[in-house]
């Protein structure tokens, strides 16, 4: 979809509608084949990971929000623009709000959320479920702890994306453990 990475000189290539001709057709091919109500998309039009920016990913992810429109699929989920670390405010001018508009159904939002920032946005409207990532991956009863505002293990960057099956995504200490300590 994007254009540093899409060098395809076909119907798949060149124009944005060009570009994001293939992932609208694998969605059309999958709620074909098992129902809509089953087929979700997320899309990180704003990251450029790998080399894989675009020059206007504010345009990228609206047309896609608004293609998507047609297959009333289950949910479609955006990364947000912002790069942030938790707790940390970057100012961005960048905001998932139009496409949030843009998109008739469920609209999912992941990125450097916390907490307090989660049921912000759900009480402003900005999205109907906040997904969390990092602050998931350390704490396996997430939702418990948001409920009882508990303290949240921190994440270890360092074993992230290791391929040691024993250590980084099921060591964390639940909430129950944490309070011995
Ligand atoms: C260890 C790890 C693996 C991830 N793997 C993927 C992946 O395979 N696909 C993807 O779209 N995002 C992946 N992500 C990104 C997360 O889904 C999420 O978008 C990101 O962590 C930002 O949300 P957060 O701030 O709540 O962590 C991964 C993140 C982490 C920490």
């Amino acid at each position: 979809m994007k254009e540093k990475v899409n060098d395809r000189t076909d119907q798949h290539g060149g124009s944005l509608e060009n570009r994001c001709r293939f992932a609208l057709e694998i969605v059309e091919a999958i709620v074909n084949k098992i129902g809509a109500d089953r087929v979700g998309t997320r899309l990180s039009p704003f990251a450029d990971y790998m080399e894989s920016g675009d020059s206007n990913p504010r345009a990228l992810g609206l047309y896609m929000a608004e293609s998507l429109n047609k297959y009333d699929i289950a949910y479609c989920h955006i990364v947000e623009p912002r790069m942030e670390t938790i707790g940390v405010e970057v100012e961005c001018p960048e905001s998932l709000v139009p496409l949030r508009k843009a998109f008739k159904c469920t609209f999912l939002v992941a990125g450097g959320y916390d907490r307090g920032d989660g049921n912000n946005t759900l009480l402003e409207d900005r999205a109907d479920l906040v997904v969390y990532g990092r602050l998931f991956l350390a704490n396996l009863d997430l939702p418990n702890q948001f409920d009882l505002d508990a303290p949240l293990n921190k994440y270890k960057r360092e074993t992230f994306y290791i391929s040691n099956h024993l250590v980084g995504y099921t060591d964390y200490p639940f909430l129950e453990t944490t309070k011995d300590h």
